[in-house]
């Protein structure tokens, strides 16, 4: 992730994620799952700009946000602590000891509660941002360390390429050499709560252990990657969170149906959800498969591609 000066403003542009793959290998004392996940970031952007003036002039720090569009199913962002870009302006200014300051304009595109990452690519998006607009010139590692308290994906956004996540999701491992997938992904207009996901793993009919896949079945889905498999890459793909989010969501098994219907080389839950998602053959086959799955009117449809 990276900032860019436009004049006397900066902007950095905030990607959505897909899992992968997505392993829960148990629950950790601290309440949070343990977790194996590849996460590849994709081109499907918010957007945050710095400006040093807020539009009355005042250089006091103050945030607004701008839903992209009405179709995007986001219609809420609070302007406050529970918000995460405003957290992570505040946590860098604690951090730097200084006041923040300038004006914070999020345009948002991503949906929320979609397992998109959107929240956190934001928080990863501010730190990078507020720190080149007041020069305040931390390392990316120390605004790692910093990503990691405000929340387990912010890290990930960070470091900005694919990546094996592990721990709750904060120890980020790059991968290279990663082909460019063609991808869409259909956001239904319920979302699910990542908390609620997971505290569905959590009731006495779930057992963990049952699902669990084992470290080889990641290298074999890194390894067809690698080779630009495709279709080995499928067979290795898979989301522990699926079943869970299906309870939760059931247009989730709808998805699974559908994106079946349309020869995919591979579908599946993107994080705990909603959101759901194929790898394409080709970008025709993805705006094809795009226009069927828009006319299911399942929720919104975009068709994109990973970042590598
Ligand atoms: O870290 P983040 O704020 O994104 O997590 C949201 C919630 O998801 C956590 O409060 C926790 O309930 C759950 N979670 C988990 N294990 C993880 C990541 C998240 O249980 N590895």
């Amino acid at each position: 992730m990276y900032a860019r000066r436009i004049g006397d403003a900066w902007e950095a542009l905030a990607p959505a994620k897909l899992n992968l793959y997505l392993d829960v290998l148990g629950r950790r004392p601290d309440g949070f799952h343990e977790l194996e996940t590849l996460l590849a970031p994709i081109r499907l952007y918010d957007r945050l700009v710095w400006h040093p003036h807020d539009i009355d002039g005042s250089a006091e720090f103050s945030f607004r946000y701008h839903p992209f569009s009405a179709t995007t199913l986001v219609d809420q962002a609070p302007p406050d602590e529970r918000n995460l870009v405003w957290r992570a302006v505040h946590s860098l200014a604690a951090a730097a000891g200084r006041p923040p300051h300038g004006s914070f304009v999020l345009t948002k595109r991503i949906p929320i509660q979609a397992g998109l990452g959107g929240g956190s690519s934001d928080a990863a998006a501010a730190l990078v941002l507020a720190n080149a607009a007041w020069n305040i010139g931390y390392s990316p590692a120390r605004l790692s360390d910093l990503a990691a308290q405000l929340g387990s994906d912010v890290p990930f956004f960070m470091a900005g390429q694919t990546a094996v996540c592990r721990g709750r999701g904060e120890r980020v491992a790059p991968v290279d050499s990663m082909p460019r997938l063609n991808v869409v992904v259909v956001a239904p207009r319920e979302g699910i709560s990542t908390a609620g996901a997971f505290r569905e793993l959590d009731a006495p009919e779930w057992n963990p252990a049952e699902g669990r896949q084992g470290h080889t079945r990641l290298a074999q889905l890194l390894e067809s990657l690698r080779r630009g498999s495709l279709t080995s890459a499928a067979r290795w793909m898979t989301n522990a969170l699926q079943a869970a989010a299906t309870s939760l969501c059931p247009v989730v098994e709808r998805l699974g149906t559908i994106f079946a219907s349309l020869g995919c080389c591979a579908h599946q839950l993107t994080g705990s959800g909603s959101a759901y998602f194929g790898v394409m053959r080709s970008a025709r086959h993805a705006r094809r498969a795009a226009a069927v799955l828009a006319s299911a009117n399942l929720g919104a449809v975009f068709t994109t591609a990973t970042c590598r």
